[in-house]
């Protein structure tokens, strides 16, 4: 039997899925992972300036303008096939959550109702000093960054930064949904990076099924049922056209 053909098998039969997303979830829809993003006038930053609190602290402005710069990217681009089959699994799969480590929204756009972001949503904003804001739109009162409404002190975006811990709540979700489900279709991560990367590992041990999406190989492949190489946005439509 074929990977693409188990996989299939899989999904029809399974009850309680998650979706378990990267960064090349949305690769065909344009957007250049962190480190892709480096180029022309941002190619001599590292990502310590531009991903960690002390980068920001250092240089607000410009870590401002970098994610300014991405979000304006983000508006640009349209849900991919991948993010419209995963939506639309939802609908024949009852409770199909989807668990992303991509922070760019493009999820909910293509219609998923339940989305756990584990590394936070660019198109958000927090108080830097933790007083307790979080939003998604803010005044922009030309600072660079905006200024908390509630303690003046700088917004930052909403997204896990280097050295940062994940959202507690999100995780602990996440890793509850890990253990109960009985397939965990793991699409566009190169799964390198922890905590998220243990969720597979977590849900095979609790007994699901997982299968991969990826045209490379990743860590993940030695514990699944199934793995598909490909795009996900290619692949993606065929496994979920139940
Ligand atoms: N379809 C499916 N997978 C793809 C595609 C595609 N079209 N194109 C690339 N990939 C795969 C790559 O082979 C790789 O395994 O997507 C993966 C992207 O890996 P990373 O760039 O490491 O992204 P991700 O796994 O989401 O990284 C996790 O690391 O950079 C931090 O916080 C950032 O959330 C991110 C985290």
């Amino acid at each position: 039997m074929t990977a693409e053909r188990r996989a299939r098998e899989l999904i029809a039969k399974a009850a309680r899925i998650v979706v378990f997303t990267g960064a090349g979830v949305s690769a065909e829809s344009g957007i250049p992972t962190f480190r892709d993003a480096l180029t022309g006038l941002w190619a001599n930053y590292d990502p310590e300036q531009l991903a960690t609190e002390q980068g920001f602290r250092a240089n607000p402005s410009l870590v401002w303008d970098w994610y300014a710069e991405r979000r304006r990217r983000i508006a640009d681009v349209q849900p991919n096939a991948a993010h419209h089959a995963i939506a639309r699994l939802e609908r024949a799969k009852p409770g199909l959550l989807v668990v992303t480590q991509n922070v760019d929204g493009l999820h909910q756009r293509a219609g998923s109702t339940d989305v756990i972001e584990l590394h936070g949503n660019i198109l958000r904003v927090k108080c830097l000093e933790g007083c307790g804001v979080v939003q998604q739109g803010w005044q922009d009162d030309e600072r660079s960054p905006p200024r908390c409404p509630r303690c003046g002190a700088p917004l930052r975006p909403d997204v896990v930064w280097f050295g940062e811990y994940l959202p507690e709540s999100a995780l602990l979700r996440a890793q509850q949904a890990a253990a109960d489900c009985d397939l965990m279709l793991v699409v566009g991560t190169s799964a390198l990076v922890y905590p998220a990367a243990e969720l597979p590992f977590a849900a095979a041990r609790a007994g699901a099924a997982v299968i991969t999406v990826n045209p490379e190989p990743t860590p993940v492949d030695e514990i699944a049922a199934a793995r598909v190489p490909g795009k996900a946005a290619e692949v993606l439509p065929r496994l979920t056209a139940l």
